[in-house]
């Protein structure tokens, strides 16, 4: 049960055997990975696509690429991902994003990840959706904060998946909870 969605510039669709390559080298750009404690190999990628056709069958979602309209080209990928590492929030749904570098800065993020929140909420019925990053990842925080995601200083966490004594381990939380009404949860200026 894969999730099609369109906004005026954009597409997000099903995994398709031409995104490989565009995918793996997004993966391997080290501009686009210097927040990440890893490298990411053939295998990685290969895994992730593997990993995506799983977690579709289990949940019904998992990260998907997005295309560009105007060029037709894939641009990189937004999704949800169901937390199945130990964590305080273990079973929540995380929304996450990656875009090739030369797409950065057009709002496509914000705009995609936003079209997907609202999915989340209105179809899949989501009571929350979470995000989270390494604190100096700015260009990504801003994106959870234009979604209207809220982020609590104290809710920061040792990601089990980030190596112990690792710069990157330590992680922000960001929420955006859906109302009994159904209408997102978002901070007001006090
Ligand atoms: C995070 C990412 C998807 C954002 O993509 P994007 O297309 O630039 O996002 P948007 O254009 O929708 O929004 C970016 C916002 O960050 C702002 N921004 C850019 N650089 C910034 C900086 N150094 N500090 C603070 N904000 C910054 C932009 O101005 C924009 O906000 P605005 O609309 O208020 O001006 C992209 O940078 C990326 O793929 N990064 C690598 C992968 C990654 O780190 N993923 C997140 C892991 S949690």
């Amino acid at each position: 049960m894969l999730i099609i969605l369109e906004t005026a510039r954009l597409v997000m669709r099903e995994w398709r055997t031409e995104d490989f390559d565009p995918f793996h080298a997004m993966n391997r750009d080290p501009y686009v990975r210097q927040f990440y404690a890893d490298h990411n190999s053939v295998q990685q990628s290969r895994d992730f696509l593997a990993r995506a056709k799983e977690r579709d069958l289990r949940d019904g979602y998992f990260f998907q690429p997005i295309i560009e309209k105007a060029s037709n080209s894939f641009i990189g990928y937004v999704g949800l991902s169901k937390i199945d590492f130990e964590a305080a929030f273990t079973g929540s749904t995380e929304i996450g994003w990656m875009l090739r570098h030369d797409n950065w800065g057009k709002g496509y993020a914000t705009k995609m990840a936003g079209a997907l929140i609202d999915h989340a909420f209105a179809v899949l019925e989501l009571a929350e959706v979470i995000a989270f990053t390494i604190p100096i990842n700015a260009r990504s925080r801003r994106v959870m904060e234009k979604l209207g995601m809220n982020h609590e200083e104290d809710e920061g966490f040792e990601h089990p998946m980030v190596p112990e004594g690792h710069p990157y381990r330590f992680q922000v939380l960001y929420r955006k909870r859906r109302t009994a009404s159904g209408v997102p949860v978002t901070k007001t200026a006090a």
